[in-house]
C-alpha cells in the first residue's frame, strides 16, 4: 500500500528549531540525529538576489531514467515560471540529480557538492535529487550542510511545493518517500532531445539482485496507466517526435494498472502504431521477463526497433545464483537463442559485473565463453562494487581490486574483438539512420540505425538533423561506423 509523503520541513521559528550563526549556536538537542555534533554553518534560507531570483541550474548524473526524470523536473518547474539557466552563477536554485549505482559516483556527489559549496552564493538554494538523495537521506545536511533540499525520485511532484518553502524561509526540506504507488507524471516535460522523446512506463524495481541499491533508491514497481503512456505518445508525434524510448528498470515486467491490462508487448505494438511515429526503443529488459511475444511483437511490427538491451550480468551460473538474478547461464542462453531466431536480425546489447564476491577463474572463464557465443553488439562493464542495504554487501570472499581491475581489461578486450568483427561485416550494408548531430566538420552529421548502431556519415544534403537518410557503411572500428548519405534526393 502506498503511503503518504515523506516530506518533512525544519522551519525557522520562533521557538522552533533555531539554527545559523546570526542567530546563535545550534540548539543540539533540537536537530535530527545526523545533524548533531555538527555546527551550524548556514542559516535558514535568505532571499536570492533580485538579479538571479525564480532561476534554476539543473545537472544531472547517471542513467537514462535519472536523465528523463531531469527532464521531468526542468518541465515542472517551468510550468511554475522557474526559467533554467546555464551556469549556477545564474541560478537561485542548484539542483544536482546524482546516482548511486556504484562507490565511484556516489563519491562524485560530495565532491561536486563541495564545488557548490565554494561558488554558492548568498540566497541560493542547493538541492540534491535522485539515489543518492534517496539512500543518504539526511546525511547529507550532516556531511554538506549547504544543501537545503534532499529529495528522492518518487517525490519529485512535490518538488515546487518544497522549493516554496524554502523561498519562504524554511531551513532544510526533504522528501524521501520510495512507497507512492503513483509514477511521476507531469503536465509539462522539457525534453533535451526534439527527435527522440524518453517516457518513463514503469518506475521503481521489484526484483532483488543481491548487488543492487535500486529497489531502495527507486522504491517498489509502479507501472503507469496505458491509457495515459497512449496519449503521451500522441502528444509526443503532434509535437513531431519520430523515436520514442519506453524506460523502465526492468521494463518488460511491466504491467498495465488500468483495465486495458495491456502486457508490455501489446503495448509495444499499440505505441508503434500511433501515427507520426517510425520508432520505438525500449530499456532495459529483465532476462527473466522477456517472452517470446516481445519478440513475436517486433517481427510483425517494423516500428519496434531490432535491439534488446538484455543485461546479463555473469556467465556463470553459480554466480547468477549468489547475484539472485533468477536465471541460469542456459536459461539465459534459451532468450538470446529465441531472439537470434527472429525472423529480422535484432542486435543485442548487455551489462556484465567482474569481481562479484566469490567469483572464481572459472566462473570468470564462463562469462567470458558466454561473450563467445552470444556475440553482443555491446557491453557495459563494471566492476563490482560493494553498495549499502545490499545483500551481497557481507558476502565472504571479496575479490582484491587489483584482481577485478585484471578482469574487466580482459573483458573489455575480448568484447573489443567481438565489435570489431561484427562491425567489419556491416561494412558495404545500407542502414537507414535518423539524423541527431552535426559534426562541426564540413558536411559531416551522425546518427543511429534501429539496432542502435551510431554511424558518422557525409551528405552534401544540407538541414538533415531529425530526418531519416539512408547511409551506406563504408569503414568500420570496434566502436564506430562512418558512412555516406546513399538516400535517392
Ligand atoms: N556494482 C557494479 N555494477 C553494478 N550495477 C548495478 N549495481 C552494481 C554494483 N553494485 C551494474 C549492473 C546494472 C548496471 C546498470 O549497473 O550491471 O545492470
Ligand atoms: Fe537492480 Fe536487479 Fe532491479 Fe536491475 S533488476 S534495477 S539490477 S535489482
Amino acid at each position: 500500500m502506498a503511503k503518504g509523503f515523506d516530506f518533512g520541513v525544519e522551519r525557522l521559528a520562533a521557538g522552533g528549531v533555531v539554527v545559523g550563526v546570526h542567530v546563535g549556536e545550534t540548539q543540539e538537542g533540537s536537530l535530527k540525529p545526523a545533524l548533531r555534533g555538527q555546527k551550524a554553518e548556514f542559516a535558514g534560507q535568505r532571499p536570492a538576489p533580485p538579479g538571479i531570483r525564480g532561476t534554476f541550474f539543473l545537472e544531472t548524473f547517471g542513467c537514462q531514467m535519472n536523465e528523463h526524470d531531469s527532464e521531468k523536473v526542468a518541465g515542472v518547474l517551468l510550468a511554475r515560471g522557474y526559467k533554467q539557466v546555464q551556469n549556477t552563477e545564474a541560478a537561485s536554485i542548484i539542483l544536482y540529480n546524482t546516482c548511486s549505482i556504484r562507490e565511484k559516483a556516489a563519491q562524485k556527489v560530495f565532491s561536486r557538492l563541495g564545488e557548490y559549496r565554494t561558488t554558492k552564493k548568498e540566497g541560493q538554494i542547493i538541492g540534491v535529487l535522485g539515489c543518492v538523495a534517496q539512500q543518504e537521506g539526511q546525511e547529507i545536511f550532516a556531511r554538506a550542510p549547504w544543501v537545503s533540499l534532499v529529495c528522492g525520485s518518487a517525490s519529485y511532484r512535490k518538488l515546487p511545493e518544497m522549493i516554496a518553502q524554502l523561498e519562504a524561509g524554511n531551513m532544510r526540506v526533504t522528501g524521501l518517500d520510495t512507497d507512492t504507488d503513483e509514477t511521476f507524471e507531469t503536465e509539462m516535460t522539457r525534453r533535451d532531445n526534439p527527435w527522440r522523446a524518453y517516457l518513463t512506463i514503469i518506475e521503481g524495481c521489484d526484483k532483488a539482485c543481491s548487488y543492487c541499491v535500486v529497489p531502495f533508491t527507486r522504491g517498489p514497481e509502479r507501472s503507469r496507466g496505458s491509457a495515459s503512456i497512449l496519449r503521451e505518445i500522441k502528444e509526443l508525434a503532434d509535437l513531431g517526435y519520430t523515436e520514442v524510448q519506453l524506460l523502465g528498470q526492468t521494463v518488460n515486467s511491466y504491467a498495465d494498472p488500468s483495465d486495458r491490462k495491456l502486457s508490455f508487448s501489446e503495448l509495444l505494438v499499440a505505441v508503434a502504431e500511433v501515427p507520426g511515429i517510425r520508432r520505438v526503443r525500449f530499456t532495459t529488459s529483465h532476462p527473466r521477463d522477456f517472452g517470446k511475444d516481445i519478440v513475436e511483437a517486433m517481427e510483425a511490427v517494423p516500428g519496434i526497433c531490432n535491439h534488446v538491451h538484455l543485461p546479463v550480468q555473469s556467465g556463470s551460473t553459480a554466480v547468477l545464483r549468489a547475484m539472485q538474478r533468477t536465471y541460469t547461464r542456459d536459461e539465459y542462453l534459451g532468450k538470446i537463442a529465441m531472439i537470434r531466431a527472429a525472423l529480422r536480425p535484432i542486435s543485442v546489447t548487455t551489462d556484465i559485473i567482474v569481481g562479484f564476491p566469490g567469483e572464481t577463474e572459472k566462473d570468470f572463464g564462463d562469462t567470458l565463453s558466454l561473450l563467445e557465443t552470444v556475440k553482443y553488439d555491446g557491453a557495459f562493464t563494471f566492476k563490482y562494487s560493494p553498495r549499502p542495504n545490499t545483500s551481497s554487501l557481507k558476502m565472504p570472499d571479496a575479490i582484491p581490486e587489483e584482481e577485478k581491475s585484471r578482469r574487466l581489461g580482459i573483458l573489455m578486450e575480448k568484447q573489443r574483438e567481438i565489435q570489431a568483427g561484427l562491425n567489419a561485416e556491416r561494412v558495404g550494408k545500407r542502414h537507414e539512420l535518423l539524423v541527431v548531430n552535426k559534426s562541426r566538420r564540413e558536411n559531416q552529421w551522425s546518427g543511429h540505425t534501429t539496432d542502435h548502431k551510431v554511424v558518422v556519415f557525409t551528405s552534401r544534403r544540407q538541414e538533415l538533423l531529425g530526418d531519416y537518410v539512408q547511409v551506406e557503411v563504408k569503414s568500420a572500428g570496434e566502436n564506430s561506423l562512418v558512412g555516406e548519405d546513399v538516400s535517392d534526393w
